[in-house]
């Protein structure tokens, strides 16, 4: 039996499940031309707009790290620290609707096999915003663009009608997705924040538009830490700072719990998973839930900004774990896509002890160890 690494997610045929997401590695068309060619499946487009977009004068990513002899977590001490997360301050792109039209173009055209989904991102608040929304995927699918990807997940917008502001909204992430649909001859994916009670209300407010794909986590809100020398936040401008958004290894359980919520309630819905990976042990978590493709940003800033040694690692995890699995008869992601999604239940599902192994909810040893003199 031999390994087959390709997907068919929501119509698209991608060579590897393992996408990067709209974030600064896609942002150029040199950044995405390196990245199919370091083997990525499929690229999201850094989110593109219609809007003017003038970025922070100041670092727009950081990255925080742990540093275990001193115990301290900080975004300026080097890199010799353990990653923790990214920080992310930065908007959508800076490039214009017009900038980034022949480039898709060429792209396409020198990739034809590879999969690029244009993300877009609009307001809500009137016909023009909305129109907007139209434009922007009218022009991108006549580029040759494989999908889009609606941007309802920014998480630094002042604008009530915008970014995460709709994806808060469930009506409006149902409207929002209907008017891409009406005017889209490709598959529509939304983005969706994290920062809701409840996403799958969201999800299904998608869904109810006729979405085809939701996909999440986008960063999480969050501040960066504060130098208990300086007194200042790790980033920040004239002393101030914003809520921006958290990504990389910290959110990979956070994320997950969301996927989780999503993929049971809608288990005959397509889903991509975001937040956390680096290698396949970690995309695995979000196939296992459900998801049909992962997609991927920290991991791949740190790598060369386009991520060539993680695509590798990626793609060669999945090849080791298939040809380990061969014995289960799997031979491809949809042998194992979903396998632990129905293992979340409610807590009081969850078998409790018999009295004699009781220690109290606590395990026998370690967490209440006297401190040795
Ligand atoms: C600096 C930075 C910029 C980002 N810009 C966008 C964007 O324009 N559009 C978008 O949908 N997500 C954006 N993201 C979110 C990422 O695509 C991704 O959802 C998030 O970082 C979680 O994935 P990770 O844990 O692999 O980093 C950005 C993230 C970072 C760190």
């Amino acid at each position: 039996m031999s390994i087959d690494l390709s997907v068919t997610f929501t119509g698209i045929k991608f060579d590897n499940p393992f996408l990067l997401s709209s974030a600064p590695p896609t942002e150029s068309e040199s950044n995405i031309t390196r990245a199919f060619e370091s083997g990525w499946g499929g690229v999201v487009t850094k989110t593109i707009g219609l809007h003017p977009v003038v970025n922070v004068a100041g670092p727009k990513t950081k990255f925080l790290r742990y540093y275990p002899e001193s115990g301290s977590l900080s975004m300026n001490k080097g890199r010799a620290g353990v990653l923790q997360s990214s920080w992310n301050w930065e908007l959508i792109s800076d490039k214009t609707l017009d900038w980034w039209v022949p480039r898709i173009g060429r792209i396409k055209k020198a990739f034809p096999d590879k999969v690029l989904i244009a993300s877009i991102m609009a307001g809500s608040g009137s016909d023009k915003e909305l129109d907007h929304w139209r434009t922007l995927a009218k022009a991108c699918q006549a580029e040759g663009a494989d999908g889009l990807e609606l941007n309802l997940s920014g998480p630094h917008m002042d604008r009530d009608d915008m970014g995460a502001n709709i994806g808060k909204d469930q009506k409006l992430c149902s409207f929002v997705t209907q008017v891409v649909k009406e005017v889209a001859n490709v598959p529509v994916w939304a983005k969706l924040t994290p920062a809701t009670s409840d996403i799958v209300m969201e999800a299904g407010a998608v869904f109810t538009g006729h979405g085809d794909a939701v996909v999440s986590s986008n960063t999480w809100p969050s501040l960066p830490v504060i130098d208990p020398e300086t007194l200042e936040f790790e980033m920040n401008v004239d002393g101030l700072v914003s809520s921006g958004g958290l990504g990389g290894p910290s959110i990979l359980p956070l994320s997950m719990a969301k996927m989780s919520q999503m993929t049971r309630a809608f288990p005959e819905k397509s889903f991509s998973g975001i937040g956390g990976i680096s290698d396949f042990s970690q995309a695995l978590n979000y196939f296992l839930l459900g998801c049909g493709t992962v997609q991927v940003c920290t991991a791949a800033m740190l790598d060369h900004a386009v991520g060539p040694t993680v695509i590798k690692g990626l793609i060669q995890g999945m090849r080791d774990f298939l040809e380990k699995s061969a014995s289960r008869g799997w031979t491809k992601l949809e042998d194992f896509r979903g396998l632990r999604r129905e293992r979340i239940v409610g807590h009081s599902q969850i078998r409790r002890p018999a009295d004699a192994d009781y220690q109290g909810g606590y395990e026998a040893e370690g967490y209440a160890q006297p401190v040795k003199a």
